[in-house]
């Protein structure tokens, strides 16, 4: 059974994984901190993600923008002006609520994308009322989501600064600097994983709305002619698209010739990630696409495509990809006064390089269904059995002796020191070997190793797996080579 969010978050407090920040002083909202074995999960997850779309991606290259940076950035790119939500003070006990998110969850109505005034007819008509009291709201206002800052001693208009509420934009504000001095040509893509900054109204649902998070985001660059000219498109791969409150499973070809995909680089992007997540253990059926229709649209999306996960509370979005066409760079040149239009040798002519696809990934909510579809509460081991894929799993080996007596421990203290200069490995020797297996089950650890009397004589150990509990025993002097193996080539386990 899948667990609740709650009984997630209390799992991944109890484990040392994520807990609230500062819980000593009663936390805050939206906020959280990382202990030792989430911090390790969280790292392997980002390392994933730059691997497989950058490093291994002879089209992608990476960045790391500031996290304050020019406020003309935001005027830019109009997250000054426009990055709001619509709120609405409850008339009764005087709570703040999101009102697109709470009509979803009352009605179970997409309203993203409505104006203010239509949001506020909704919430008449379909008699909205505050989430805590059941007192009347207010009439909705617009609520800006950017944190603000001052930057140095001086406090004027001009000091002031934000934390940046997405990557995206220092990828736009970087771009002429990527071009002139990294010798990509189009088409390719910058990316960039890091923090962002939103000062949500109502943070929830654990790591699901969060005020700061992070995010993996490229932004893929084309030519605005050569939107199709994708070499890694795969028309007959198969996706889930959302059906009702379900999906149905179709072909790439079937969605590109509905429009739902504005071209094949975007097509590639969005069942790229949808892939990387089945690859990492999410299961499909509990992912589908969902296209954003023509009203939900950001003025300046040709098309845009969410790739949605079935959490405890419902369908609800895990990653984005919108084909945002010239708008970022067209406004970005505009603002500074600076060309960003490039030298493309294909058509011998310069052209303003048009974003074809935006995957835009939260880190968290990446981790929350790589967790959720990991977790197995095993009623016959008494312990819940954490099947991360091993690449992101925080340990890779533990090293367990059977006793500390008889020289043992000090044998197991020897493999496990020669083990950690290659992996994230641990050494445990408290408590019944029962005991130390579940431990690691719980924390994902893939491999035990257990030192025995035997291992004294003939210099092998137990290797125990984590998912189907059988044993195998390896030689002292292969093990690194074989778990090596098994974890980054996927070898079997035999
Ligand atoms: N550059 C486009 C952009 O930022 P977005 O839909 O606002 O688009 C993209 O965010 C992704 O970032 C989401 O799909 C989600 O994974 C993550 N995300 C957005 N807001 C978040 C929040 N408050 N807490 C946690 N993750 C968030």
């Amino acid at each position: 059974m899948t667990p609740s969010i709650d009984e997630l978050a209390a799992f991944c407090k109890k484990k040392g994984f994520v807990f609230k920040t500062a819980e000593i002083f009663g936390g805050l909202q939206g906020f959280y901190d990382y202990g030792p074995m989430g911090v390790e999960l969280k790292n392997n997850v980002k390392k994933a993600f730059w691997n497989d779309f950058v490093t291994k991606n002879e089209f992608v290259v990476g960045i790391d923008g500031a996290i304050i940076t020019n406020p003309q950035v935001w005027v830019a790119s109009e997250h000054a002006e426009k990055f709001s939500d619509i709120m609405a003070k409850c008339s009764s006990c005087g709570f703040n609520v999101r009102v697109d998110t709470l009509i979803e969850d009352v009605t179970g109505k997409n309203v993203e994308g409505e104006s203010l005034k239509e949001i506020g007819k909704i919430v008449k008509k379909e008699k909205i009322v505050c989430p805590k009291c059941k007192g009347i709201l207010e009439e909705p206002n617009e609520f800006k989501l950017m944190f603000e800052t001052n930057i140095g001693p001086e406090k004027n208009e001009k000091s002031t600064g934000y934390l940046r509420p997405e990557t995206a934009q220092l990828i736009f504000a970087a771009f002429k600097n990527v071009y002139q001095t990294s010798r990509v040509k189009l088409p390719f893509g910058i990316a960039q994983v890091g923090k962002a900054f939103r000062n949500e109204i109502s943070p929830r649902n654990f790591l699901f709305r969060l005020r700061e998070f992070e995010q993996f985001e490229i932004e893929f660059f084309t030519n605005p002619e050569k939107l199709n000219d994708c070499p890694m498109y795969d028309g007959k791969a198969k996706v889930n698209i959302a059906d009702k409150n379900s999906f149905k499973t179709v072909t790439v070809d079937s969605l590109l010739k509905k429009k739902v995909f504005a071209s094949k680089w975007h097509a590639y992007w969005v069942t790229a990630f949808f892939n990387w997540f089945v690859k990492y253990g999410v299961k499909e059926k509990n992912l589908r696409l969902q296209p954003h229709s023509k009203d939900q649209l950001a003025h300046y999306a040709n098309a845009c495509v969410d790739i949605e996960y079935k959490f405890p509370f419902g369908w609800k979005e895990l990653h984005g990809d919108a084909d945002r066409g010239q708008f970022d760079l067209g406004q970005h040149q505009k603002v500074s006064k600076e060309s960003l239009e490039v030298f493309d040798e294909s058509v011998s002519k310069k052209v303003l390089p048009f974003v074809a696809a935006e995957p835009s990934q939260g880190i968290e909510r990446a981790l929350l269904v790589l967790l959720f579809d990991a977790y197995f509460d095993d009623k016959k081991r008494g312990n819940v059995v954490l099947k991360l894929n091993p690449l992101i799993s925080p340990l890779k080996v533990a090293v367990l002796p059977l006793v500390k007596k008889d020289g043992l421990a000090e044998y197991a203290k020897e493999i496990f020191q020669n083990l950690q200069k290659r992996f994230n490995a641990f050494y445990d020797a408290g408590g019944s070997i029962g005991r130390r297996y579940a431990r690691q089950d719980e924390l994902g650890t893939p491999y035990c190793i257990t030192v025995d009397y035997d291992s004294m004589k003939d210099k092998t150990v137990t290797v125990r797996d984590r998912d189907s509990t059988k044993q195998i025993r390896i030689n002292v002097d292969e093990l690194n080579t074989k778990i090596w193996e098994m974890i980054y080539l996927g070898k079997k386990f035999e």
